[in-house]
């Protein structure tokens, strides 16, 4: 399993404790809640997802309509949830928070779209998760803002239909991939969210810094964003342990030497790579000569699902460069020979390097 410290997944300390499926925007509490920007100005990078919204909110606004459905899609960790809530606040609209998880039977949905005020926004994370009966009833939900609800049983049921308040539908997925293709056709906007660059992430640990009272120069916040896996919420975590190393072998004070050390003590290395992804890359180099191998026997040596390997640990270690993916099977690259210490033998390079082999071959 990943280290907690360096998993894009919200922990407990990252959870805001008041948020109910009814939140107003405004104040969604606890220390995640009292970092995430409540204003569109405040929400640092995805530049052009920004753009895009910033002209649906306030065309919008001067319709005095409800803004239109919108999807954002990306791994854990990148903004979803705070998007949902800027778009609420920039409406001065209540925000209704729930999950596909969460959403068992079509009366559970029901019972949430009966209680929407005008023009809210209602989240619902992880909607590719939501079951088809469900889902089914989101559709004239979204399309018409009606909703059919079916009363008594057998031959004496009976259909009736209810008016609902024109609202927004925000869905978050991790994985668009499993989004029905009725279901996504029903949002006016499918936005995709990035891994943030080293300077938008030392921007956000700087303004986490901020809010929360933490000294830190800017070496020290580059030092702690460089290694955050491109994501916000690992950014605010470690800054939270340099904090936690700073005040007590430290002088309170977070310049480079003190994150440098103190990411050091909780085993995040020098890329921001944790156990997990460090065995991938020993064991491709150690025991499979750097590769190629197969996604199921590196699995099987690391001891963690395919799927979880492919989808988890593979994307930021080819992000950084240290590991391919071949048709005959995954390849450590020279900088993961490098990284790990390791000396590589010149056929593992070749393997990684496909425009060499070709001359050297
Ligand atoms: N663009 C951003 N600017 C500043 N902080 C951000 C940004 N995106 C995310 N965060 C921080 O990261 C945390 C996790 O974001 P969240 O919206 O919960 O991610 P997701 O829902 O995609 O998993 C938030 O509490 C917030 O503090
Ligand atoms: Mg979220």
């Amino acid at each position: 399993m990943r280290d907690e410290l360096l998993s894009p997944e919200p922990t407990p300390e990252d959870l805001e404790p008041g948020l109910s499926d009814r939140v107003s925007g405004a104040d969604v509490i606890g220390e995640e809640g009292g970092l995430r920007p409540r204003v569109l100005a405040d929400f640092v990078g995805q530049r052009e997802l920004k753009e895009h919204l910033a002209i649906i909110l306030e065309a919008a606004r001067r319709r005095a309509q409800a803004v239109d459905h919108l999807l954002f899609a990306g791994p854990p960790g990148l903004g979803k949830t705070t998007l949902s809530g800027i778009v609420a606040a920039e409406m001065g609209v209540g925000l209704h928070i729930t999950s596909g998880p969460a959403l068992d039977r079509a009366g559970d949905l029901a019972a949430i779209l009966t209680r929407l005020g005008e023009g809210d926004v209602l989240f619902i994370d992880e909607i590719h998760r939501l079951s088809r009966t469900v889902e089914e009833v989101l559709y004239p939900a979204m399309e018409d803002f009606q909703l059919d609800i079916v009363l008594g049983k057998g031959p004496a049921a009976r259909s009736i239909r209810l008016d609902l308040p024109r609202f927004t539908l925000v869905g978050a997925t991790t994985r668009t991939g499993l989004i029905t293709g009725p279901l996504r056709d029903r949002f006016g906007l499918v936005a995709r969210l990035d891994y943030y660059d080293a300077d938008e992430l030392q921007a956000i640990v700087e303004r986490a810094a901020t809010i929360l009272g933490i000294g830190v120069d800017a070496a020290g916040a580059a030092e702690i964003a460089r290694r955050a896996r491109g994501t916000p919420r690992i950014a605010n975590r470690l800054l939270r342990r340099v904090r936690d190393f700073a005040e007590v072998r430290g002088h309170g004070r977070i310049d480079r030497a003190t994150a440098h050390e103190g990411l050091a003590v909780f085993g995040v290395d020098d890329l921001g790579l944790d156990k997990v992804d460090r065995s991938v890359l020993t064991n491709l180099c150690t025991k499979f000569g750097g590769g190629p191998v197969g996604l199921g026997t590196l699995s099987i040596s690391v001891g963690e699902a395919e799927e979880t390997v492919e989808d988890v640990y593979e994307p930021f270690l080819i992000q950084c460069g240290l590991l391919m993916r071949t048709p005959r099977g995954r390849v450590a690259t020279p900088a993961a020979w490098a990284h790990l210490g390791l000396v590589a033998p010149a056929d593992a390079t070749l393997a990684a390097d496909p425009a060499r082999t070709l001359f050297d071959g």
